[in-house]
């Protein structure tokens, strides 16, 4: 792990895992390529900007010639890939991206990583490594009381946004079985920290609750996933770069499955207690019951046994520290939050997806 390209390096768990391997990985160099969509934010990395281990390469994942001219520049060893369009409710409202990036994006680097390490022959096969970043979601929907996903659960994906991560997950297995691709694979819950987008639930709370605005609960609230702290998730990506065995996968979670009302509600007490302005407390009363996502799973479970017993890997975050740790984030980094205000992508998602519901 010598030259690190990380897709999507410029969102929210690609720039926390950019801090993270910067630290612990001393000579590393990373090639961050991204496409500053709008969830992309080079504000995310402003602090490492000048490390000279770390560039910052503006691409797209679907140009396979620039993708391998990158590969061939850096002498690329290592791609751990995030890039994608990650959010749920966008992939109901306008699919298509959805298709090309998840999809036709892992294609293209895969295919440029097949060119340059297992064609061209430029580095020593075993020293090769694609990381794919997947999700729980691929698994589909659990009722109350099922078993947790296993590494062996048959994929069921239920949104776009699912289905299209589940296809590039195919690839991916398909490229490693086929070419013979080193490849590992991680299938993660939802992650909540520092530098995510406020359109997923825990920051689009935190902010519209700081804001007195009204708090969007969909449905009746008794959703169910399975909170990461995003630390304990990069720590477990960079463990299974280091110690995974090639050609497996495996599931990561956070061991933390409260309803989302319940998740709603610990904000509002977090921040009655610790935000200086009191002009909206008890922020429990923002609260409002809206519209459903239309074929909203209802509950996610990820069994991490395999990962926690093979790799030694555990989540170190609790919930309620994890979160406390959050709010007081987006409390005190207001330059951060009122770059991504004033992005006319957050204000036009905010009007299409919440006005009319
Ligand atoms: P994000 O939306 O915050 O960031 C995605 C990044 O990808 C952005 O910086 C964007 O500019 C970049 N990007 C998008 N299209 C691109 C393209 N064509 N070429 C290059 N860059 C492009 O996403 P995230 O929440 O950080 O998720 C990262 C990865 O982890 C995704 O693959 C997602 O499916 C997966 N994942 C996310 C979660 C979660 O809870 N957020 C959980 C499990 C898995
Ligand atoms: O499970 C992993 C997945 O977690 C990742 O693969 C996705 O990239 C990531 O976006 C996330 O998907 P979710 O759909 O679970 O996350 P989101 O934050 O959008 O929603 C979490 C729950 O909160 C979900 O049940 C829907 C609900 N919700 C969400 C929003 C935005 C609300 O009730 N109100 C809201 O306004």
């Amino acid at each position: 792990m010598k030259n690190v390209m990380v897709t999507g390096g410029a969102g929210f768990i690609g720039s926390n895992f950019i801090h993270h391997l910067l630290k612990v990985e001393p000579d590393v160099q990373v090639i961050n390529l991204d496409a500053l969509t709008y969830a992309g934010s080079l504000e995310n990395l402003k602090d490492v900007s000048d490390d000279p281990r770390y560039s910052f390469v503006q691409g797209d994942i679907c140009d396979t010639d620039f993708v391998g001219g990158l590969l061939r520049k850096y002498q690329v060893d290592t791609i751990v890939h995030f890039a994608a369009e990650s959010h749920v409710d966008r992939s109901i409202l306008g699919p298509r991206q959805f298709v090309e990036t998840n999809i036709m994006g892992t294609f293209s680097l895969l295919d440029a990583a097949r060119t340059f390490w297992l064609q061209e022959k430029s580095l020593p096969v075993e020293n090769v490594r694609f990381h794919h970043v997947s999700t729980d979601e691929v698994f589909g929907s659990l009722a109350l009381g099922e078993p947790a996903w296993t590494e062996e659960t048959p994929y069921a994906p239920n949104s776009p946004y699912a289905a299209s991560k589940a296809s590039s997950d195919h690839l991916v297995r398909s490229y490693g079985h086929t070419y013979g691709l080193p490849f590992t694979m991680t299938n993660c819950s939802n992650n909540y920290g520092p530098y995510q987008f406020p359109e997923k639930l825990i920051p689009l709370i935190i902010l519209n609750a700081i804001d007195g605005k009204r708090l969007p609960v969909y449905g009746d609230g008794q959703q169910i996933r399975d909170w990461l702290h995003v630390e304990d998730h990069c720590d477990a990506i960079h463990l299974v770069l280091k110690k995974g065995i090639v050609g497996s996968t495996y599931n990561i979670g956070g061991e933390n499955q409260p309803a989302n009302l319940t998740i709603v509600e610990t904000i509002c007490e977090i921040l009655d207690e610790v935000s200086m302005d009191a002009s909206h407390t008890p922020h429990k009363n923002l609260i409002e019951f809206v519209k459903d996502r239309p074929g909203h799973d209802r509950r996610y479970d990820m069994d991490t046994h395999k990962i926690s017993s093979e790799l030694g890997w555990r989540p170190r975050h609790t919930l309620t520290g994890g979160l406390l740790d959050t709010v007081n984030w987006y409390l005190s980094h207001p330059e951060w939050v009122t770059a991504i205000r004033q992005k006319q992508e957050y204000k036009g998602w905010m009007d299409t997806n919440y006005k009319s519901r």
